[in-house]
């Protein structure tokens, strides 16, 4: 037995060695019960047996065990030593962070943030900023209609009417989100960013929307921004007026629609525009993302495209 258990190669093995020698049938088992007949000498050869191979069951338990764990450690280790792939950090998208930084540039001229829902009804997509059905300038924006005459915005001045319904006036607040539109190529996506303003209270001028959009522009674009106003139409402002902006290059870039709020617009709010006016703008805010990060194709900036983002620096 002593040599059996000595070559014994696995833990299941010892324990079947063990049983056929402690078991209740085992040799060993089998003397022990014949102990009270024996003589002492006899006694004490069964009993220094009966301990040696106790040991001997014990110390081979022991190295097998040994050996189990030393052949898991050589094939299941993890080399702490080996290079990883470095960690990832998330950056904010282009437009994200264009949006973040002209609101806190509106909230710093004190006007306030509003939103409004993206599936829009008539009377305030259209009807209340002074665009009843049929007017021509309807035509001006390709719009998705959706179910029961509603639209899905094709512009924020929607929220405008939405906040004065609200609150009326005085008003000073600003909306910024996404607008949509049936165009689709290189310089218009279907969906994209619209940014509104609007002041209306005592003795709101065209000087206040003049320096109100020099000074957001000069803060966002970090820069000292010059603008030039020319003569427009929008159903909802009179008089109304594009602004442009003089870029690097020398160009002037049109950037935003704006104008006096149209009398007809303060009346289908309740408000009075014999004692109150006030002026409101819009412009593409993806475009002045674009403009302020050098992008030139709208399309890349809604993929999603983690790559893009990377080899652009974001
Ligand atoms: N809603 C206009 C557009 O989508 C932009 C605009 C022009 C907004 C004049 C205004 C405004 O608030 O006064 O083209």
């Amino acid at each position: 037995m002593k040599n059996k258990i000595e070559k014994a190669k696995s833990l299941e093995e010892l324990q079947a060695l063990y049983t056929e020698t402690f078991g209740k049938n085992g040799t060993m088992t089998a003397k022990l019960k014949t102990m009270a007949t024996l003589s002492n000498e006899e006694r004490a050869k069964v009993n220094a047996e009966n301990t040696e191979l106790r040991q001997l069951f014990k110390d081979k338990q022991s190295e097998l065990e040994n050996a189990a764990l030393n052949a898991k450690l050589a094939t299941e280790y993890v080399d702490v030593t080996l290079d990883c792939e470095p960690e990832q950090r998330g950056t904010l998208h282009p437009l994200t962070q264009s949006l973040k930084e002209l609101s806190a540039i509106m909230e710093s001229f004190g006007f306030t943030l509003w939103t409004g829902p993206e599936i829009e009804d008539d009377w305030h997509n259209f009807t209340a900023l002074n665009t009843p059905e049929y007017h021509p300038a309807r035509d001006m924006q390709d719009s998705f209609f959706v179910e029961n005459g509603n639209v899905v915005r094709t512009q924020t001045s929607s929220i405008q009417i939405r906040a004065m319904e609200k609150v009326g006036v005085p008003i000073k607040m600003f909306a910024i989100g996404s607008t949509y539109r049936k165009e689709w190529d290189a310089t218009h996506a279907p969906m994209f960013g619209q940014m509104e303003g609007l002041y209306v209270d005592k003795n709101v001028t065209m000087s206040d929307l003049i320096a109100t959009m020099r000074a957001l522009l000069s803060r966002f674009f970090e820069r000292d921004i010059e603008i030039r106003i020319r003569p427009s139409y929008f159903p909802f402002t009179e008089p109304s007026v594009e602004f442009d902006m003089k870029w690097d290059n020398g160009k002037w870039l049109e950037i935003a629609g704006a104008g006096m709020v149209h009398p007809n617009v303060l009346k289908n709010c309740n408000v009075n525009p014999d004692e109150y006016q006030g002026f409101a703008f819009g412009f593409g805010w993806d475009r002045m993302a674009m403009l302020k990060y050098n992008l030139d194709d709208i399309r890349p900036i809604y993929d999603g495209d983690i790559r893009w983002l990377k080899n652009n620096g974001f």
